[in-house]
């Protein structure tokens, strides 16, 4: 029987043009999607745009526009760079979405009729940049502006009639869950935020907005919007077709495997989703992973700091694949990571076309001069043949679990490595100097082929073109492509005629 997995990006405020953060998120997400299809996963994979709220609504008018006819530009080019990135989501869904609007309001009345929300009068800080609630103790001045403490966006006073969950009531349901769940939350140390947060004491939450009218109206009193949250977190539901339980995709993908966000937005899908879900008897999501930021020099790199680099912009210039390659690997996963130009060539150069490109070049023309592009037959392993293929399946239950642990480190060290021991090999081992030798330089030229073919699939889920590049001319399909098979041998058919690859990776001219 298959097995399911669900896993979503946040989905992004279409409030400005997408920025590398975004682009992040999304590649990380696709990577983790497209290694459990080859590990033989059902894979549901989501993401879309957040379209209601102050903040949008603000951008819009700027704009001199309706929300919605901004949002319909503006969406189009998350949905855009969806494709431009390659990503292999499901569905892209837009918070503005009919069948959004109906999971949201059954998932209000759930809780209304539990009991759940009440009205009340709202005081106190709000940051529409966040679209968040902050205590006193959470903002600060700064240059004579009222800013919060953990974003440094501007807060300004609100008060208002609004509906309120009573979220205080789930402090202690909540930290029996984390406690129950040990690895909802993680890293480690953002799930040790999370916890000294709620055991801090939760107050309610406010849920309405009265004083703005673009968002989803509160069923029992349209005067009121819903908190843009509360909408938005909700879109992990609808995409499943929610409030119909019944259906095939809320009944394999619910609850979500993995929420992957930024740390941004821990408190939001940690506590407050959480939290509704349990209100509402709905089962919470199995995991919440929240990644480290791009940093441009020191800073967080974001629209109000004015330091973007723009993925479109990168990927016209350099590609897609050393793109997505280099985010994955140059950002330790977890953590922030800084990039800059300069390094993603450095590593073009050295790992792409170096490593990568280079090894298959040098064995695929070996192969046309040698033996006419037919896979060799009539070969025997010895004891360093072996041990070169046999590191694969040496590893390969912690290769996968470093997967399931979202440790990206672990996997694409693994390659780095195996990048590495095969060019070594190739070279060490000289089939140019075995023309004598015939079985010898058959097996040499099979292994070699071996290990580009295992690296490779290992590759696919971070540069899925350049992967199939090779892939396909092994005669290895995409649909075909299994994690599993990196474990055998003996995959290639012999006398099978392989293909010549084109250039994978341009090497970039730099001047030091
Ligand atoms: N709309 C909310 C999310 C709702 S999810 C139910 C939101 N949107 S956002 O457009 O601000 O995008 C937030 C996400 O984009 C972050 O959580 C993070 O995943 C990604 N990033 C935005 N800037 C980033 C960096 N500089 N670095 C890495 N990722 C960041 O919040």
């Amino acid at each position: 029987m298959k097995k399911d997995f669900y896993i979503t990006t946040p989905i992004y405020y279409p409030s400005a043009k997408p920025h590398m953060g975004h682009a992040y998120s999304s590649i990380v997400a696709d990577f983790f999607a497209r290694f459990k299809r080859i590990q033989g996963y059902d894979v549901f994979f989501l993401t879309g745009t957040d379209e209601h709220g102050q903040k949008i609504q603000r951008a819009a008018e700027k704009r001199g526009m309706d929300p919605k006819s901004f949002c319909d530009e503006i969406s189009k080019t998350f949905f855009d760079l969806s494709k431009t990135l390659n990503l292999s989501n499901n569905d892209f869904i837009r918070t503005t979405e009919k069948r959004h609007e109906k999971s949201v309001q059954y998932l209000w009345n759930i809780l209304e009729k539990k009991n759940e929300i009440y009205l009340s009068k709202y005081s106190g800080w709000y940051s529409v940049s966040d679209e968040a609630f902050y205590s006193d103790d959470e903002i600060e001045l700064v240059n004579d502006k009222k800013v919060s403490k953990t974003s440094g966006s501007i807060v300004e006073w609100v008060e208002e009639e609004s509906f309120f969950f009573k979220l205080s009531k789930w402090q202690e349901p909540l930290l029996k869950f984390y406690k129950e769940n040990p690895n909802f939350i993680l890293p480690e140390s953002r799930r040790n935020e999370v916890i000294n947060f709620v055991k801090s004491g939760l107050k309610d939450l406010s849920v309405s907005r009265k004083s703005f009218s673009w968002g989803i109206k509160v069923p029992s009193n349209k005067e009121h919007v819903i908190y843009v949250w509360l909408d938005a977190l909700t879109n992990y539901l609808s995409a499943l077709n929610f409030p119909d339980t019944n259906n095939k995709l809320y009944k394999s993908f619910w609850p979500a495997t993995i929420h992957l966000i930024g740390k941004d937005i821990l408190r939001f899908h940690a506590i407050y989703w959480p939290a509704f879900l349990l209100a509402a008897e709905i089962k919470p999501p199995k995991r919440v992973y929240g990644h480290g930021w791009i940093l441009s020099g020191e800073e967080k790199m974001s629209k109000s700091k004015g330091n973007i680099l723009d993925p479109i912009e990168i990927i016209n210039k350099y590609g897609l694949d050393p793109l997505r390659y280099y985010l994955i690997k140059e950002v330790s996963f977890g953590n922030d990571g800084n990039i800059s130009q300069d390094k993603l060539e450095n590593c073009i150069n050295s790992d792409l076309a170096n490593n990568y490109g280079n090894l298959c070049q040098r064995v695929i023309s070996f192969l046309e001069k040698n033996l006419e592009m037919k896979v060799p037959n009539n070969f025997e392993f010895n004891i360093d043949d072996k041990k070169i293929l046999d590191t694969f399946n040496k590893d390969f239950n912690k290769l996968v679990d470093s997967i399931d642990s979202q440790d990206i480190n672990y996997y694409v060290n693994f390659i780095q490595e195996q990048l590495f021991a095969s060019n070594k090999y190739f070279n060490d081992q000289e089939p140019w100097k075995k023309k004598e030798n015939k079985k010898r330089l058959n097996t040499i030229l099979y292994v070699s082929l071996e290990l580009i073919r295992k690296i490779s699939v290992m590759l696919y889920p971070i540069i899925p073109n350049s992967s199939l590049k090779v892939l396909k001319a092994f005669n290895i399909s995409e649909e075909s492509i299994d994690i599993n098979s990196i474990k055998l041998h003996e995959n290639l058919k012999i006398n099978q005629k392989l293909n010549k690859i084109s250039i994978l990776f341009k090497k970039i001219e730099k001047n030091d």
